[in-house]
């Protein structure tokens, strides 16, 4: 460590030595917790999900550790707990998401761009509070409610910016109109119903949004990113509301 050239401040604030893991961490970076109550299924549970559980949870156990239930997560490693509940400036797992342990930044960094994306901000500082809170954890296996997807909210903006221009009031190809929820069910003059609830996958519209439709026509203007297109089986699945 450079000492030097830190100041005595800095020094004064390279105190977190976590109880067990034999390096020291400048906590003085870490975001601060979030200043509010945090709901651990709501709020830290999908993030878990989403950053992390592919690599530890019941499929792949990365570096031994699995974190998909509270029994498993706060099984304590050879140095001690990755989680330390009521203190978040000490809990190992904070430093890790926060990169404040060379090279032990998780999710591990990616060379493919996308595919890595670190913890934010805000959900480290929620992360914390929810650690600081007593890290309460309901036993057994978390049940998330998957997230409603609506016409509205979710589907709406994505075919205002890809759709609407041959799809809309002014102009709508094919009979087809996709600025509203009931154009879109309507479908249009060639393809009928443009919506099949009971087989979403099959749907004439998923179809053409996947690129998995060979005669359409302009092919380029109708396939939509795979995240979108996923977007829009899932509100068909849901029910198309
Ligand atoms: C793409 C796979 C991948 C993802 C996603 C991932 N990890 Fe890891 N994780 C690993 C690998 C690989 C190791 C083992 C690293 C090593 O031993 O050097 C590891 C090790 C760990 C360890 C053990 C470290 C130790 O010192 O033993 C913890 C804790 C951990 N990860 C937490 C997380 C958290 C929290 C997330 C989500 C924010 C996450 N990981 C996301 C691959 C991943
Ligand atoms: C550059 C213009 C253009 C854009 C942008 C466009 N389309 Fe089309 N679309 C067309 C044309 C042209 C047709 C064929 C109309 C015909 O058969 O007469 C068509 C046909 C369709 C049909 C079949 C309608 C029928 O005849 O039953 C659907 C469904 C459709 N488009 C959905 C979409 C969706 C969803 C998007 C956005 C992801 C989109 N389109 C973007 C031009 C466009």
């Amino acid at each position: 460590m450079k000492t030097p050239l830190l100041s005595s401040l800095a020094i004064a604030a390279l105190v977190a030595v976590t109880g067990s893991l034999a390096f020291a961490v400048d906590t003085s970076k870490l975001p601060l917790p979030a200043p509010r109550k945090v709901d651990f299924v709501k709020e830290i549970y999908p993030i878990f999900v989403e950053k992390c559980i592919s690599c530890h949870g019941p499929d792949k156990q990365k570096g031994k550790y699995r974190m998909d239930t509270k029994e498993h997560a706060m099984k304590p490693s050879k140095e001690g707990p990755f989680i330390i509940p009521g203190n978040s400036e000490k809990s190992p797992m904070v430093h890790i998401v926060a990169g404040l342990i060379e090279e032990g930044l998780m999710p591990p960094p990616s060379d493919k761009p996308g595919e890595s994306v670190p913890l934010t901000k805000e959900q480290i500082g929620l992360l914390r509070a929810w650690i600081d809170q007593g890290a309460v954890w309901p036993d057994g296996e978390i049940k998330m409610t998957a997230k409603e997807i609506t016409f509205a909210a979710d589907i709406k903006p994505v075919f205002d910016k890809s759709c609407i221009s041959c799809h809309g009031t002014a102009k709508a190809e094919g009979g087809f109109k996709a600025d509203t929820r009931e154009g879109v069910l309507k479908g249009g003059e060639v393809y009928g119903a443009a919506v099949k609830v009971d087989a979403a996958a099959r749907s004439p519209l998923v179809i053409i949004v996947s690129g998995k439709d060979g005669d359409i026509a302009q092919p380029e203007k109708h396939k939509l990113s795979s995240k979108e297109a996923e977007l829009v089986q899932k509100w068909i699945e849901q029910g198309a509301k």
